[in-house]
């Protein structure tokens, strides 16, 4: 045998064993280890074939040159459309990864809430909303005249000493302390019958857990021929279902208020988680006082009415079971997420 004819056979079988090599690798990185096996300065081809080259004659020489490319360029090929294959299957891999399943839930963003004191403001319109009655504004700045006055509140009257005003204008303008000028304001602006309803911010010179200097009220107003104490309460008890979403015992309590005759407290018979009952008062109401139909030069022997008023923190408090109306402001996301 010759030496020629010794290396084309083991030039052979080089190729045969890296084909099987390459058959079995099982990934693009064992692809890459047996190219510099087979490839490499000191990789099988070179080493084991080329080297022994020049041991050959001169005219043998290309011969087995020859050859040794063509198998480098078999190979060659035999490991490119392998790692061709390879990389097609990362790839659809790696799309699946990726890949949209446009019926799965979307990721849920956290959506701004409605404050409590919105939330119950709007409850409260749409249960008189559906009673017909309509939405009344008023200025936050008022005239000492709409604020008291013309509610038979005159300036030696005690009932404003309850109230802590802010004065923008000394015994002229004045934050409202209450929403009740906005009866005198729509009746000055309507003739009867009238049914509304106004809420909006108020302020007093108040701050502890039950009090805040500024806070929101729902004045309510009905005039009309004819109207009773068993309108207002019926109303009311009405309302106080719809709102706490329950019926509810109430009661009138005699009260004082300059603008009505005879006024009342409501206190809604509320029970704890324990079973126990308890009477709370709610809001403030009463027939209106023919002095303030007087006032806005309403005929009041025609003319009857019931107004009342009430704090929304107080319903908003009572509904979700507060105990410190300033958490209201205190701006807790936990508070304002309502995952109270
Ligand atoms: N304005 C009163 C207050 O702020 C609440 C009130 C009581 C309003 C009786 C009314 C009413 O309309 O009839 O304390």
């Amino acid at each position: 045998m010759s030496l020629l004819s010794d290396l084309l056979k083991e030039l052979q079988q080089i190729k045969e064993l890296s084909e099987k090599a390459i058959e079995a690798a099982e990934n693009s990185q064992m692809l890459e280890e047996l190219r510099v096996r087979f490839f490499g300065k000191k990789g099988t081809i070179s080493q084991g074939i080329l080297k022994k080259l020049g041991a050959l004659s001169p005219d043998e020489r290309p011969l087995l040159g020859e050859k040794a490319n063509e198998v480098k360029t078999l190979l060659q090929e035999a490991m490119d459309r392998k790692n061709r294959r390879f990389l097609e299957e990362e790839e659809s891999v790696f799309e699946e990864s990726i890949r949209i399943d446009p019926t799965l839930p979307g990721a849920r963003r956290m959506a701004g809430f409605e404050h409590l004191i919105t939330k119950t403001q709007r409850e409260m319109e749409d249960i008189f909303l559906s009673l017909g009655y309509e939405i009344a504004e008023g200025p936050e700045i008022e005239n000492v005249y709409y604020n008291f006055e013309t509610l038979n509140t005159p300036d030696w009257h005690p009932a404003r000493d309850d109230q802590d005003s802010f004065y923008i204008v000394p015994d002229q303008w004045l934050l409202r302390t209450q929403t009740s000028p906005v009866q005198v304001r729509t009746m000055e602006k309507k003739t009867p019958p009238i049914a509304i309803i106004s809420p909006g911010k108020v302020y007093r010179s108040d701050y502890d857990a039950t009090h805040l200097p500024m806070f929101h009220q729902c004045e309510g107003l009905l005039v009309d021929t004819d109207v009773s104490v068993s309108h207002l309460k019926g109303t009311l008890e009405y309302f106080i279902e719809k709102i706490f979403g329950e019926r509810k015992k109430i009661r009138l309590r005699p009260s004082f208020f300059p603008f009505t005759e005879p006024s009342f407290e409501v206190d809604v018979l509320w029970e704890n988680k324990y079973g126990e009952t308890r009477w709370l008062e709610v809001l403030g109401c009463g027939m209106v006082d023919p002095n303030v139909f007087r006032s806005v030069g309403y005929d009041s022997e025609k003319w009857t009415g019931f107004a009342f008023g009430m704090g929304i923190e107080r319903i908003a408090m009572l509904k979700y079971r507060l105990t410190d109306i300033r958490d209201f402001i205190r701006g807790y996301a936990h508070f304002i997420r309502q995952d109270l």
